[in-house]
């Protein structure tokens, strides 16, 4: 039962984000990136399309691995 409890939890992945919308994407221009910008991918970030952390929780009480993709200028 606790198994069925935790697939219940994960599934739909976006239980909140733009749910009017029937696909969620979103446009960040490069030029307003100033050092660097964490995207989140696991789609509970209350900041989104920016990771807040959220996917910490999420990853210990799943034992998912989840975290953010960082976009950022070259390093010099
Ligand atoms: Fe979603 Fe960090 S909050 S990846």
């Amino acid at each position: 039962h606790e198994k069925v409890k935790v697939i219940l939890q994960i599934y739909p992945f976006n239980k909140k984000i733009k749910g009017d919308s029937k696909k969620v994407v979103d446009f960040i221009e490069i030029e307003d990136i100033t050092e660097k910008a964490s995207l989140c991918r696991c789609w509970k970030s209350e900041k989104w399309p920016y990771c807040d952390g959220a996917h910490g929780p999420h990853n210990r009480l799943t034992g998912d691995n989840l975290g953010p993709v960082v976009v950022r200028h070259k390093q010099k």
